[in-house]
Order: structure tokens, then sequence, then C-alpha cells
């Protein structure tokens, strides 16, 4: 076949999906079935600022396992706030923060002005000279905000307590002002809330939103809505929903949790299309269930906010593994492999020092395993672990590898 007839029979293809991009993790929907109590519960906790804005600080709490929705229901939130707000006249914004991304206070609340455009220069100031530019800007263009911070249990632990009470007390010192920023908490448990003091933490608890992982019936609801967005009628039946619902749903032993049901239905759909079939078939689902390993995709999505030099080390690390087939490779070796794929991307590798920071902060994220060697080894080494599919990781890591080394390449 010539060159040609290669691109234009994938371009000509005909494919199961009319919307692919509908199923990727980062699609927010416009509904969200099975979550209407919880955006209820939403609504009400945030009424008050509805109503009379300014008058009250309002600080809630999203929590629940993994792929439960919660990046969902806060964004889809803070989607449908904002234009309440616009009808009844006033400027509300939705930021919302990933704190594995944005790790430390001072980045924080750059993003917050960053994401509103405020023209403010942050260059030199502290946070807390930043915030206050902040308050200034939204009182002067009468703006309000709704700040979520998204995995903030990683922020707590990042920046410890006083970071914490920063955020959520800013009016404290600035009692007279109309209260222009509220924060909606998002966590995957609430145990890190036992670092706050017993009145805040009461505060937040009573202002908590609770997202169960989703059973069977609720996960076949919520395939069924993404897939009529996604595929072509008549290309996926509901028995091949259900089944998926069935595995994955917490009441029939699974996790219940939707991203990886979700992922489980776009990867069937890619496997037809592979073969050039027009129906997804339930040896289709049998696979995707077979490569969805529900750790990848949990640890997939955090890979994207790593810096290149923790990619660079996490590269490192599955390479090790691989080559020596242990459970465990010693942070010695790890290093050595790290210099040397730095060299093939012509990159400086950091130091020691800075590579046991990266060490720390991807054992941290639950990404990687990391340990003290006890006996039998001579001297204490850092010995290192993957516990989910190396394949699998490596072609993640390549992927977010490729795409950050663009943008440094481009800059
Ligand atoms: N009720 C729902 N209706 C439709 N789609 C949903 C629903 N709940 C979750 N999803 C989808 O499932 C995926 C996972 O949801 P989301 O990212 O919000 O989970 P999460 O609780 O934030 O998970 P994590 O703890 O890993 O951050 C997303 O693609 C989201 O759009
Ligand atoms: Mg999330």
């Amino acid at each position: 076949m010539n060159s040609n007839d290669v691109i234009a029979s994938v371009f000509k293809k005909i494919s199961v999906f009319k919307n692919i991009e509908t199923l990727y993790p980062e699609y927010i929907p416009e509904n969200l079935p099975r979550r209407e109590i919880q955006l209820r519960q939403l609504a009400e906790i945030f009424k008050p600022m509805m109503l009379s804005p300014g008058s009250v600080f309002i600080r809630a709490m999203i929590v629940g396992g993994v792929g439960v929705g919660k990046t969902a229901t806060a964004k889809v939130f803070g989607r449908e706030i904002r234009k309440f707000a616009s009808e009844k006249g006033f400027d509300l914004r939705y930021v919302h923060i990933n704190c594995h991304r944005d790790r430390t206070l001072y980045e924080v609340v750059s993003e917050i002005i960053r994401q509103i455009g405020a023209p403010i220069p942050i260059r030199g100031l502290s946070p807390r000279e930043m915030m206050l530019a902040l308050l200034n800007y939204v009182e002067k263009h009468d703006i309000y905000l709704l700040v979520a911070l998204d995995e903030f249990d990683y922020f707590i632990s990042t920046e410890g307590n006083d970071a914490v009470y920063f955020l959520i007390r800013v009016y404290d010192e600035y009692s007279d002002t109309k209260k222009r920023i509220n924060y909606i908490f998002i966590s995957r448990n609430i145990s890190s809330l036992s670092m706050l003091d017993p009145t805040t933490e009461s505060y937040i608890l009573r202002h908590m939103v609770k997202l169960d992982p989703y059973t069977s019936d609720e996960l076949f609801d919520i395939l069924s809505y993404r897939r009529d967005l996604a595929f072509y009628e008549g290309t996926v039946d509901d028995e091949l929903l259900k089944f998926i619902a069935d595995s994955k749903g917490v009441d029939k032993g699974g996790e219940g949790n939707a991203r990886s049901a979700l992922e489980t239905l776009l990867l069937a759909g890619q496997a037809a299309d592979h073969e050039g079939v027009q129906k997804v078939t339930i040896e289709h689902v049998r696979k995707a269930l077979g490569v969805v390993h529900s750790e990848v995709i949990r640890i997939s999505d955090d890979i994207n906010f790593l810096q290149l030099h923790e990619l660079l080390l996490l590269k490192a690390i599955i390479r090790s593994l691989k080559k020596k087939k242990t459970v465990f490779v010693k942070i010695g070796e790890v290093e050595d492999e790290y210099n040397y794929i730095c060299q093939l991307f012509g990159i400086k590798p950091r130091r020691h020092t800075q590579v046991y920071e990266y060490v720390n902060t991807l054992k941290h994220m639950g990404i990687i395993e990391a340990k003290v060697s006890g006996k039998g080894f001579r001297g204490r080494t850092t010995l290192i672990s993957i516990t989910v599919p190396l394949n699998e990781l490596e072609m993640k890591v390549d992927e977010v590898i490729n795409a950050k080394k663009e943008l440094v390449d481009a800059s």
C-alpha cells in the first residue's frame, strides 16, 4: 500500500464513536446522573452566598473515594452556580485548583490570580502580599470567587496547618470587608481534617458533602448517559453496560469507581474500531476489563501533574525494575539509570538531594513504594518498588514525558 492509502484507510475508517472525547477523563458532562442529591446539598450550603453575596464566608468539603465524581461534581456545581449568579447580576467566578500540581501556598494563590486573569504582578510577592492584592482586586472589581481546592489533603500534608489556616481564616484579619472568596475542599478522606483545631474541623464537617462509591445500578445509569454522548446509536447494547456496571459496582464487590467504568467503555469501543467492526461486543468489553487496572488509572491521572524530572526519575525506576526483575531496586541503581536517561534526552540531571526529594514526592503520591533497607544489605539504602503493571505505566509515563518535553523544547 502506498502512504496515501495507508493514511486514507485510517481517516475513512468507520468508527463506533460519534464523539469519543466525551469519554476522556477531563471531559465535564452537562449532567451528572445519580449525583442530584449531592448537587442539591452543595446548593443548600452555598445558598446564603447566593442570597446575600459578601455577607457570609462559606467553606464546604466534598469527600469520597477514587473515581466517585468529586472533581466532576465540584466543576459542574461551579459552572451552574456561576450562571445563576450572573442571572442575579453578580460576578461569581469558579476557580478549580489541583493541589497535586499546585502544591504550595504560593502556587495556589498565584493560580487563583492567574485563573481569574487579575493583572497582579506576583513576582517577588509573598503569598500574604499576593492574597492582599487579590482581595483588593476582587473588591475593586466587585467579583466573588468560589475556589475549589482539589486533592486538598495533599496541600495540608505539604504545607501544614499554618497554610491551611491562612486560607480558611482570611477574613479573621479583615473582618469588616465583604467575604468575596469562598472555598470547596475536595479530599478522598477526612482524616487530614483532624490536624485542624476542633472549631474549624467541626465547621467543615457540618458543611460536608459525601460521595459514596457507586452501585452497579448507578454505574449503569452513568454509563448509559455517557454512551449516548459518545457512541453512534446501536453500537453498544445495554447488556454490555450492565456487564461493566456489575463488575465495577460496589454492591457487586467492585470499587464503585466511575472513572474505571468509563475507561472500560472507551477501551472496548477502541477495540471494536481497531478490528474495523461496527458493533462493540462482549469480547471487546472483556478485553478492556482486563486492561483497565484501576490502580494504573488512578496513577495515570496523577502523572499528568508531575514535573519533567519527576517523570524521568519515574521512568528510571520502571526501567531498573524491569531490568532487574526484582520486587525492589536500590536508589543508587535508579539514580544511575536516571542519569543515563537524562543523557539520552540531552537534559542535565538533578543532584542527589533533589533526586531524593523526587522519590519522596512519588512515594507521597502513592505512585511508588519506598523504604529503608533493613538487614541483609550492606549499609542502609532506600529501596523502591512499584505495584502496578510496569509496561502500562511506562507507556503512560512516556506519553507525558513527550508532551512535557515538547513544551520545554518549544520555549
Ligand atoms: N454521576 C456521574 N455522571 C456522569 N459521569 C460521572 C459521574 N460521576 C463520575 N463521572 C465521571 O467519572 C470520571 C471520574 O470522576 P471524577 O474525576 O470526578 O472522580 P474523583 O472522585 O474526582 O476521583 P479521584 O479521587 O481519582 O480524583 C469522570 O470522567 C467523570 O466525568
Ligand atoms: Mg478528582
